[in-house]
């Protein structure tokens, strides 16, 4: 069962997100935002993500890239891949993707997040502080994934070796309205992360 923390009250910071924006900011005012890739194992949110951050990184934007199997190391370590586990996993990562939104990073997060009431919990999560949650479909269909197998894992998963992978014998939840959709499974990574940079441009996180 969930332990619930008792007599717990929120503190307040000292520090607003203009001063944090002040500090952090080559380019001036708040632009922490969570940017949040959800698609089939092997969609490409990983290579689409990181390369972003890397791009924001050279224009001086403070962008950090959190990452399913990373996470998966550290954070999340004790939770595996049952839909209350994921869920857990969802709602720990998108709390922390808050926080480095609120300290006014550009934050992407790179996650299966296979049900579409866990992606809308990481998004009210953000949206009840205020802050914008940019969903990207990285839109690559399952059988396209399946026939890179860049990890082995659809191999694994059809020799009956992963119990409850995604797309095999678990569920995957295509998002109904999100934000951005990148068909990853035919244009290239560059193309991908290009439409992410314009659609920032036009939302005006970037200058
Ligand atoms: S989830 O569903 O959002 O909680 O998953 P996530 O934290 O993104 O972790 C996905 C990575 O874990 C590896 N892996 C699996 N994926 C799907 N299903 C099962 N059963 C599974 N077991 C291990 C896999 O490397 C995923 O990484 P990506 O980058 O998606 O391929
Ligand atoms: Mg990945």
């Amino acid at each position: 069962s969930v332990h619930r923390a008792t007599n717990v009250t929120i503190q307040h910071h000292e520090v607003g997100r203009e001063l944090r924006a002040e500090i952090l900011g080559k380019h001036g005012g708040f632009r922490g935002c969570t940017i949040w890739f959800t698609g089939y194992s092997g969609a490409g949110k990983t290579t689409i993500s990181f390369a972003l951050e890397r791009t924001l990184c050279e224009l001086g934007l403070p962008a950090y890239g959190l990452d399913g199997d990373n996470m998966r190391h550290g954070v999340c370590a004790n939770l595996g891949f049952t839909p209350a586990d994921r869920e857990e996993n969802i709602r720990r990562v998108a709390e922390v993707s808050k926080l480095f939104a609120d300290m006014g990073v550009i934050c992407l997060s790179s996650f299966i997040s296979p049900y579409e009431k866990d992606r809308l919990k990481a998004r009210q999560i953000h949206e009840q502080s205020g802050l914008d949650f940019i969903e990207v479909f990285v839109n690559t269909s399952l059988e396209v994934c399946e026939s890179r197998d860049i990890k082995g894992l659809y191999a694994k998963a059809r020799a009956g070796k992963i119990p409850g992978f995604t797309g095999i014998d678990s569920d995957y939840e295509p998002p109904t309205n999100p934000e951005l959709t990148v068909d990853a499974g035919n244009e290239t990574e560059a193309q991908s992360v290009q439409r992410v940079l314009q659609y920032l441009y036009q939302k005006k996180i970037l200058p």
